[in-house]
């Protein structure tokens, strides 16, 4: 797993640093068991891309990994520790700015489409997400209708350990 990482920067080289999410306005979420970028989000170990949903039409959107196939993946902004993104309301309503909520244990990765307090996520380097300045926590536990929903120290029995990564084109 490291020397394959490492061959990955050895080989990027230069074009890492531009490739590198650093300046990302406007970024794309993975999921990945790798701690380290990649200049290619292909190239991430176990990667996942990952799309809104709502299983049951709640007011919150979740967060569910997305395999291929998709039709388009849902792109987020990040200000004042708060996720952002233009999404559908549920019964195919108008579009709306969802926001991301305060992120607890134990709980879902939420989005409301209503202003929310400053949040406690951030871009670690650039590219790394983290809650409260924590890189670990992230866990993909089987959720509603049988989907692998992203959460903040998810303990059910079907949760795994996952880093999540901000990367500026789809892995698939
Ligand atoms: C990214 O990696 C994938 C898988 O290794 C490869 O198929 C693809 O060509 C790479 N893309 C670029 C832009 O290098
Ligand atoms: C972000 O998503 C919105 C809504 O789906 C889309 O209109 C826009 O083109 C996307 N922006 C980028 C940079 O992909
Ligand atoms: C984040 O830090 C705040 C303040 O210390 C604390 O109240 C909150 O529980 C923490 N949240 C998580 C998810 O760790
Ligand atoms: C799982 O997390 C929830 C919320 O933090 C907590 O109330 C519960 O006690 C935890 N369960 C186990 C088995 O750790
Ligand atoms: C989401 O938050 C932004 C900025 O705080 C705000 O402009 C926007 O109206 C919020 N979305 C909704 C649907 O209220």
């Amino acid at each position: 797993m490291w020397i394959s990482t490492l061959s990955v920067f050895a080989v990027a080289g230069a074009s890492l640093c531009a490739a590198l999410p650093t300046e990302l306005t406007n970024f794309l979420l993975v999921t990945t068991s790798q701690l380290n970028p990649s200049a290619n989000s292909s190239e991430l170990k176990a990667v996942s891309a990952t799309s809104l949903f709502d299983p049951f039409n709640q007011p919150a959107l979740l967060l569910r990994l997305t395999g291929p196939g998709y039709g388009s993946l849902p792109n987020f902004t990040l200000t004042s520790g708060t996720l952002s993104t233009i999404a559908s309301a549920p019964f195919g309503g108008a579009k709306y700015r969802y926001n991301s909520t305060v992120v607890a244990a134990g709980k879902e990765l939420q989005f409301l489409a209503s202003e929310q307090p400053a949040g406690n996520l951030a871009l670690d380097e650039g590219y790394l997400l983290t809650v409260n300045g924590s890189r670990e926590g992230w866990t993909i536990c089987e959720g509603a209708l049988s989907n692998d929903v992203l959460s903040w120290k998810g303990n059910g029995t079907t949760c795994e350990k996952t880093y999540v990564h901000a990367v500026t084109k789809a892995p698939y």
